[in-house]
């Protein structure tokens, strides 16, 4: 028999305690070495990491001096494990140079800084924000063969892979985040290039134009086409919002310059983590300024439209629906919500059906 009450079996999650650069964190006991030395307020270069996905190790600008037990070692801290009591040294006159060395053999594969399309027309990329860090060269070696620019004529993705490292992050994104594979690794060492399915035509392969690969390239290899050389980075603005398409309601910041709507881009920070679909990515923006834009109620008559204002609109509305409803009874009308409006909405329309008309005939869009 049980005389006292037990205590539930909460099970407390292990803490570890790392110090980086002198300053002590606790950190989970499945964090990494690169949680560790963010949640201190530093910060390490990740060309080929994206939070989303498991860390693949392989450009080496996050390695890192630690000490675990007394022992020195360097490891790259997107893929090594943080372990209790572990000393962890971001910027050592060594690695800082090393960095820098890397960053200069990474430049020796693409074309000039100077000619970066995503810092002239968005923000500084990764890989440039890193060589301003630290100092790097882009001729400190000798180039390599220039890569091939692509212009497969898709409406959406300028693809210049003469400004592209291998870092494989739009492979990984598209195929372990996505789950579409529509691009991949072609050829070997330094001759390996991006490439799409069906004749290196992303229009021909399953490519969903989600943008996630333009996201998360960290050089301007893969950029927007339907904004590159429109904007520049300097004058852009972002205003962080929901994407007005669906009701799913994808984070979004808009791009404006000098007060004109540019285009958008995903936010990282919401629920979605970045996630938008092609017309999330691509097409939010433009219907807002479109022509055939529907900016004020429109009475039918004889055939064609004319401008109405919103009381004589309601008036007929409510005097027509209150007509039907009273000859020929409530189930005699149905009402349509919509996918693109918000939950409140959808939930006062369905209000409105049930106990304003009193029929139960109200359905959404998005089931058609
Ligand atoms: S746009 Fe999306 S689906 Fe198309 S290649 Fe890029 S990540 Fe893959
Ligand atoms: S295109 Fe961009 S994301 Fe893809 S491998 Fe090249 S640099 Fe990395
Ligand atoms: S970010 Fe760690 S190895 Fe590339």
């Amino acid at each position: 028999m049980v005389t006292t009450q037990q205590k539930p079996k909460t099970p407390v999650a292990k803490q570890l305690n790392v110090q980086v650069n002198g300053i002590g964190v606790g950190c989970a006991a499945d964090a990494r070495v690169l949680d560790a030395i963010r949640t201190a307020g530093f910060d390490v270069p990740t060309l080929c990491y994206d939070e989303r996905l498991d860390p693949q190790g392989t450009c080496r600008m996050c390695l890192v001096d630690v000490t675990v037990d007394g022992k020195p070692a360097q490891v790259a801290a997107c893929t090594a494990f943080a372990s209790d009591g572990m000393a962890v040294e971001t910027h050592s006159d060594e690695i800082t140079e090393y960095r820098k060395t890397v960053l200069e053999m990474l430049l020796s594969e693409t074309s000039s800084p100077a000619n970066c399309p995503k810092c002239i027309s968005f923000k500084k990329c990764e890989l440039h924000e890193a060589v301003e860090e630290y100092g790097a060269k882009w001729d400190a070696f000798p180039p390599l063969v220039p890569r091939e620019k692509v212009d497969d004529g898709n409406p959406f993705i300028q693809r210049d892979y003469d400004l592209c490292i291998s870092c494989f992050r739009c492979t990984n994104i598209c195929n372990d985040w996505e789950q579409v594979g529509a691009i991949t690794v072609e050829g070997r060492g330094q001759e390996s290039t991006i490439a799409s399915f069906f004749e290196n035509d992303l229009m021909k392969s399953p490519c969903t134009f989600c943008g996630q690969c333009i996201n998360t390239c960290p050089t301007g290899a893969l950029t927007d086409k339907k904004i590159v050389g429109k904007t520049k980075a300097e004058k852009l603005e972002r205003t962080k919002t929901i994407c007005p398409y669906c009701g799913v309601g994808c984070g979004i910041h808009l791009l404006t310059q000098d007060g004109e709507l540019m285009g958008t881009e995903p936010d990282f920070d919401s629920p979605s983590r970045g996630s938008l679909c092609v017309k999330g990515q691509f097409a939010s923006w433009e219907f807002v300024k479109s022509e055939e834009r529907l900016k004020y109620p429109l009475i039918k008559e004889n055939g064609a439209f004319r401008r109405a204002s919103w009381d004589e609109a309601l008036d007929l509305v409510t005097s027509r629906l209150t007509a039907i409803r009273d000859e020929t009874g409530p189930d005699s009308i149905v009402c349509w919500s919509s996918a693109r409006t918000v939950t409140e909405a959808n939930y006062l329309m369905q209000k409105f059906t049930r106990i304003g008309i009193g029929t139960n005939n109200i359905d959404n869009c998005s089931r058609t």
